[in-house]
């Protein structure tokens, strides 16, 4: 078959060139604009990336109609139901599932890497104790490149490896300090004998002056939610981190950046922002206010967990958060959770109004998670770290894919400039 293109004109001066096509393994194709502006001295104008690929990946492919996500080519639903957290942060560091001797080797480099250094921990004392934990983290993670300076060579394979298993290894120390900052609580040192998410639990709730046991049901929801944030392919904190990194800035540096891109509402932060809506809607006798508002223009609110912007269909991660909501709250015996119940008829309505159907705007990621991490007893605030460290292992998959990438270069967007042409400086004394 003759390879695809399409063909470009100018309508005022005639001149036409061939823009070829680019095709993926899945997915639709992409127009090569690369030459656009040597040929056409014209740039491409898309504010948002709507329609704009800005790498080439092989990481996640999401196909937004069908609902579907594949990491390194598997359904999620796949990972969720057979794998564990760090055989998906492998087979997304490496392209393919573990043998069970490169699993082993991998789970006990990320388990010899959790402690931070112990003037790190001290920085947290820098930090008012009401700090939102995002901005301590995404701090402390920054301060990360004034530590490890033995393997921050960006060129060397082998300094990206170790980069990969310190960052995944102990952002769950930081994320836990963190949360005993805010409570005034003395930091737990990281127990190497534990899995990752049950270290993470123990890091965050154990205190010196009692024994802690963790509860595999709690280890093992907070590992299914791990999953489903691993990655999301080229989404807002994972283009932060890339576009960071391009610069050549230390991968600390470009992590930090994703960290604090997430921190939104329209992203990670949706989780918290979730919540406090479903607390502020109280009961389901005001969901048709709130709906009503969400659907109004002239109000800034909006249906939190709701919509996206790939997705305009069911997000596959929603539907698993949701039946896992309803395992993890019966076995920990609390079926009866009154902003679940709210939460599942706030879809059914939101689901069967016009508005909600016309735009395609289903329930996220962000919808369920939160009911599950408050279940878990995490508080509000801790939520978007959450997201942050399951989606640390994303980030240092892109980045690794694009520093290893010989192509790479510096991001860097063109824009429409829309401001004053040039004009000469006029002195104050003759300003109106
Ligand atoms: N409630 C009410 N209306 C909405 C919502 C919502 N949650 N989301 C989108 N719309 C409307 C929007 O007003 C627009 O209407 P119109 O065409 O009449 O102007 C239309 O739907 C298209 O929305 P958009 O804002 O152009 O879509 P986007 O792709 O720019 O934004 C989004 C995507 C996720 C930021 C947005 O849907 C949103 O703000 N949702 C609530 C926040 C949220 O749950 N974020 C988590 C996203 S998933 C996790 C992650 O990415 O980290």
């Amino acid at each position: 078959m003759a390879p695809k293109n399409y063909q470009l004109t100018d309508s005022a001066t005639g001149k036409t060139s061939d823009l070829p096509v680019r095709s993926g393994t899945i997915g639709p194709d992409v127009l090569d604009v690369a030459t656009l502006y040597r040929d056409h001295g014209v740039f491409t104008f898309d504010p948002g990336f709507g329609v704009t690929a800005a790498c080439e990946s092989r990481i996640t492919y999401i196909d937004g109609d069908e609902g579907v996500l594949l990491y390194r080519g598997y359904p999620v639903e796949q990972l969720a139901e057979k794998s564990s957290f760090m055989e998906v942060s492998y087979l997304l560091l490496h392209g393919e599932l573990p043998a069970r001797k490169d699993l082993d080797i991998f789970v006990s480099n990320i388990r010899h890497h959790t402690m931070i250094n112990e003037t790190l921990l001290r920085f947290f004392n820098g930090f008012h104790h009401n700090a939102h934990p995002m901005a301590m983290v995404s701090a402390v993670v920054a301060s990360m490149s004034a530590f490890y300076h033995d393997s921050m060579d960006i060129n060397n394979p082998r300094h990206r490896e170790i980069f990969a298993h310190r960052i995944i290894a102990k952002i769950p120390t930081i994320a836990a300090a963190a949360h005993k900052h805010s409570l005034g609580q003395p930091f737990v040192y990281p127990r190497n004998d534990l899995d990752y998410c049950s270290n993470l639990l123990h890091m965050f709730f154990a205190v010196p002056c009692a024994p802690y046991r963790v509860d595999p049901i709690y280890a093992q929801a907070l590992d299914l939610l791990f999953i489903l944030h691993a990655d999301h392919e080229q989404n807002a904190s994972t283009s932060t981190v890339r576009l960071a990194g391009s610069t050549g800035a230390n991968p600390y540096a470009a992590i930090s950046a994703g960290v604090s891109a997430s921190g939104g509402p329209a992203h990670g932060g949706a989780n918290e922002a979730v919540l406090e809506m479903l607390e502020e809607i109280g009961t389901a006798d005001n969901i048709p206010k709130y709906v009503a508002m969400a659907k109004d223009k002239s109000s800034h609110f909006r249906l939190m967990g709701f919509g996206h912007r790939v997705y305009k269909n069911f997000d596959p991660r929603a539907r698993l958060i949701r039946e896992m909501c309803h395992k993890v709250l019966a076995k920990l015996g609390r079926s009866d959770n009154p902003l679940f119940e709210l939460a599942l008829r706030l879809e059914e309505v939101a689901l069967k109004d016009e508005y909600f159907v016309a735009r395609k705007l289903y329930p996220n990621v962000d919808f369920y998670s939160g009911i599950i991490y408050s279940a878990l007893g995490i508080p509000r605030s801790m939520f978007t770290v959450m997201f942050a460290l399951a989606r640390t292992v994303g980030w240092v998959a892109h980045w690794q894919e694009m520093i290893a990438d010989p192509a790479m270069r510096i991001s860097r967007p063109r824009q429409l400039y829309s401001g004053p042409k040039r004009r000469d400086y006029t002195d104050i004394a003759g300003r109106a």
